[in-house]
């Protein structure tokens, strides 16, 4: 039996699914109960010091378990094996394996020879020509398009953990599309750490961009869908704005973080874009595409934020107006330019995080009210928790509900909404 647990963002998730569909293929499989476990995978996260606290406390609970199950292998995967490699095993000798993202597929390789770490050499296509595309969920599945980052903002540790940017050919990308749409799914979300720097190479040797990658997946009839994540605003081409405008398959809905709404900050995280570039981004996009719903992520209390920067990404946010955004409090990394100055004091950085959560909170809640009595279209993906309960996503990416004793799963229906919160919707066919 395996066990795998997935921290972080939708890449990880993917590699999750990768690892679980390799082990499957070699006879194993999965549980839930982590005492069953044979083998257990901890594919973690190193993005804030909070995920990385969390890796190390369920390293913890591990050991216990291993304590009553002296069969149990313990992997640790992902970026935190990355960024730490054979100093985790050294914190924590219950670890029995560290392998990095980029080198998951020589796992079960590992652990037959008892080799203890693989991390850190950067192989790229490599891992992708050894992995087994199986679909572990009926209506939409992750893809990763791209890996990596070459940005290199101030207080990010991606570029360190997940190496330098690096696009997968078109041809496998759709190869492996047509995997998951044979099982049926119906909604493909592509990948990136920064997805729109995509400029994989097509079949005549030529690099292709991403508007050209979505163009090329829409022709493939099973595909009902497509959406993608995370996108740079430095990245976010005319091509791709204007498949925005043209393509009906590709979701009206942008997840594009900015940081922070102040200039100044911006220079100092390295984003080389100001307030404005972002604002005229978002005017061209909603020209083509006014119902695009816009979603960012925001870090408060970063090194020298004053009230009044702060003052400027509330401003921004009221201009904007987001439909859903992730927002979070500076922490400093190691291995990052920013990591020496942690300058806002703790209680100021927790009290900027509830007024600009509670702003977007208030712009949630205000855009799925506007929902009710209208008629939208839902993919609906999975059970819910109640009998006759159904969870789909509108085209906008919001969470909706349904009672209904009709098959619905896997179905994209055209439904009204009857009732909202700040995050979820309920409806009717
Ligand atoms: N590639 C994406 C983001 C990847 S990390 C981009 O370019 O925006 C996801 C989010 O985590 C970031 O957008 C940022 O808001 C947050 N984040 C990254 N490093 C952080 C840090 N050191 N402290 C707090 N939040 C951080
Ligand atoms: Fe990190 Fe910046 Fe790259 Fe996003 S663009 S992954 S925030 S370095
Ligand atoms: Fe975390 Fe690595 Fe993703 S640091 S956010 S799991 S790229």
């Amino acid at each position: 039996f395996i066990y795998i647990k997935s921290y972080g963002c939708q890449m990880n998730v993917y590699d999750s699914n990768r690892m679980k569909d390799m082990f499957l293929d070699k006879g194993y499989k999965l549980t839930n109960n982590i005492e069953k476990a044979n083998l257990t995978i901890l594919n973690t996260c190193h993005i804030r010091e909070k995920a990385v606290e969390k890796v190390y406390s369920d390293i913890g609970r591990v050991k216990k378990i291993k304590a009553n199950n002296k069969e149990m292998k313990l992997v640790v995967s992902g970026c935190v094996a990355q960024a730490e490699g054979i100093e985790i095993k050294k914190r924590s000798p219950s670890v029995d394996f560290v392998v990095g993202p980029q080198s998951y597929h020589q796992l079960p390789d590992m652990i037959k020879n008892s080799e203890k770490v693989v991390n850190s050499d950067f192989l790229q296509n490599e891992k992708f020509k050894n992995l087994v595309y199986k679909s572990s969920k009926l209506s939409s599945e992750f893809l990763s398009i791209q890996e990596g980052c070459d940005k290199f903002c101030s207080f990010c540790v991606v570029p360190y953990t997940r190496g330098p940017e690096f696009s997968r050919p078109v041809k496998d990308i759709i190869d492996e599309t047509k995997k998951y749409t044979e099982n049926g799914v119906k909604e493909i979300i592509l990948l990136g750490q920064n997805v729109n720097a995509y400029h994989g190479k097509s079949d005549d040797g030529k690099s292709k961009d991403l508007a050209y990658l979505i163009s090329k997946i829409s022709e493939i009839d099973h595909v009902k869908r497509i959406r993608y994540m995370t996108s740079h605003p430095r990245d976010m081409k005319e091509t791709l704005i204007n498949e925005h405008a043209n393509n009906p398959k590709l979701m009206p809905f942008l997840h594009l973080p900015i940081q922070s709404g102040s200039d100044e900050i911006l220079k100092k995280m390295n984003r080389k874009h100001t307030v404005d570039d972002y604002l005229i981004l978002v005017d061209k996009i909603r020209n083509v595409r006014p119902d695009i719903a816009l979603s960012s992520d925001f870090i408060v209390g970063f090194p020298d934020e004053t009230d009044k920067d702060f003052e400027n990404t509330m401003k921004f946010i009221e201009k904007v107006k987001f439909v859903i955004a992730y927002s979070f409090t500076y922490s400093p990394r190691p291995g990052t330019p920013a990591q020496y100055k942690d300058n806002v004091d703790h209680a100021e950085k927790k009290a900027r995080l509830a007024a600009l959560q509670s702003l977007l909170t208030e712009q949630q809640l205000e855009y799925n009210k506007s929902f009710i009595n209208k008629n939208v279209e839902v993919l609906f993906e999975k059970k819910g928790r109640y009998d006759n309960q159904y969870i789909g996503r509108t085209i906008y990416n919001q969470s909706t509900f349904i009672n209904s004793n009709k098959k619905i799963l896997n179905k994209i229906l055209n439904v009204k909404i009857t009732n909202s919160t700040n995050f979820a919707l309920e409806c009717q066919t």
